[in-house]
Order: structure tokens, then sequence, then C-alpha cells
């Protein structure tokens, strides 16, 4: 095909976010964030007042998600990213949404697709994958200061706690678990800063283009 994919995976606050939309600005490629997809979803059936251990209901809701107008501080909140992981296990949920992900993964010149499926299940075929990791503690500690820096009130112990349940979610669900694809270059970013992230993914990229 005519368009160029890069996929990017890892777990919860690993920075992956950050990373995916620098790449994306520099190679001018369009960029999914599939997380805001799964919390879309989640947050349409919280919104209706509905159930989010219903496959059926739930299925119903990720075939109505566009991703043309996913936005990112209404689906930010703590609730309906817990929401997001429940209805993430259900296959019927992962279906329809991967159909649109692949969708998206077509458009030209190339985009860049962050989640934590995208190497192994959405985008088998992608010329690039990256891995972005980061240890638990430093994981939280960066969500913690987020919060900080924005004037909040956090505890950090509950956010550690609280990054440790989502992988174990992510990483334990018999329908795509999250985990490195075998050719995906993996970038631990525990002590690496944003910028020096962007320069080791710009050489592996640079390299395959
Ligand atoms: O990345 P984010 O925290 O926005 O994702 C919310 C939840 O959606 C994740 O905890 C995960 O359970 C689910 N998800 C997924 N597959 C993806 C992207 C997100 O299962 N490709």
């Amino acid at each position: 095909s005519k368009t160029f994919t890069i996929a990017i995976d890892g777990p919860a606050a690993a920075g992956k976010g950050t990373l995916s939309r620098q790449i994306a600005d520099e190679y001018g490629f369009h960029h999914l964030d599939t997380g805001l997809t799964y919390r879309a979803a989640a947050k349409a059936l919280l919104d209706a007042g509905l159930p989010l251990d219903n496959e059926q209901v739930a299925e119903k809701m990720a075939r109505e998600v566009e991703l043309g107008d996913l936005e990112r501080d209404i689906l930010a909140k703590h609730e309906i990213g817990e929401a997001a992981s429940k209805i993430a296990v259900m296959p019927a949920v992962r279906r329809a949404l991967v159909e649109a992900q692949r969708r998206f993964s077509e458009k030209a010149p190339g985009t860049v697709i962050d989640g934590r499926d995208i190497g192994t299940v959405v985008c088998p075929d992608a010329p690039v994958k990256l891995y972005v990791t980061a240890s638990p503690e430093v994981r939280a500690r960066r969500r913690y200061e987020e919060i900080i820096g924005k004037g909040g009130t956090a505890d950090f112990d509950a956010i550690f706690e609280d990054v440790k349940r989502r992988d174990e979610r992510d990483m334990g669900r018999a329908d795509s678990p999250l985990k490195p694809a075998e050719e995906a270059h993996l970038l631990d970013t525990s002590e690496m800063s944003i910028e020096a992230a962007f320069q080791a993914a710009k050489s592996i990229i640079d390299a395959a283009l």
C-alpha cells in the first residue's frame, strides 16, 4: 500500500501519547490514540446509564464511535479510563473498534497509531513497531506530577496502585493482551527525557522509511 504505519504500544502513562503526537508532527502523519476509542464507547455507556458488563450493549456503543470527534479533554477522566479498560476485555467491543482503527491506518501519507495491541493485532504489518514502557513507579510519578503541575491534588500511593491494577487488566486479558510484538523496538523511557525518547524513536523510523 502507499501508506506508512507506525505502531506504538505500551502500558498506561508510559509517554506513548506525547511521543506519538511528536512523531506524527515530525513526519506529517495522521495520529490516532486508540485508547480514546475505548474511552468514547465507555463514556457513551456511562452517559446513557447503561451497564458496563453487557457485551452486546457495549458492542452497539462501540460501533457508533466516530473517530473524527474524539475529544481528549472530555475523555481524560479517571472513571472513563477505568470503564474503558473493563469493556476492552470484550471481544465484540474490540472487533468493532479494531475495524475502525484499521480503516484509519490506511490514510495517506502515513499514520501513527498508539494503543495496546497495534503491533500485535490492529496493524501486524506495520513497518515500524515501538513498545514504549517505563517502570510502574516512574509512570505513577509522572502522572502524579502532571496532576500537581495543573494545580490539582493527588495521592501518589493511590495512583501507583491504579497503574499496577491497569497493567494487570491490560496484560492479563485473554483477547489481545498488552505485550510487545516480536519485531517491536523496545523503548524504556524510565531514565529518558521526552526529547531523548523522541530522538531514539526518530532514528528507528528514519532507518525504516
Ligand atoms: O490508553 P488509555 O488509558 O486511554 O486506554 C484506556 C483503556 O483502553 C486501557 O486501559 C485499555 O484497557 C484499553 N485499550 C485497549 N486497547 C487499545 C487501547 C486502549 O484495550 N489499543
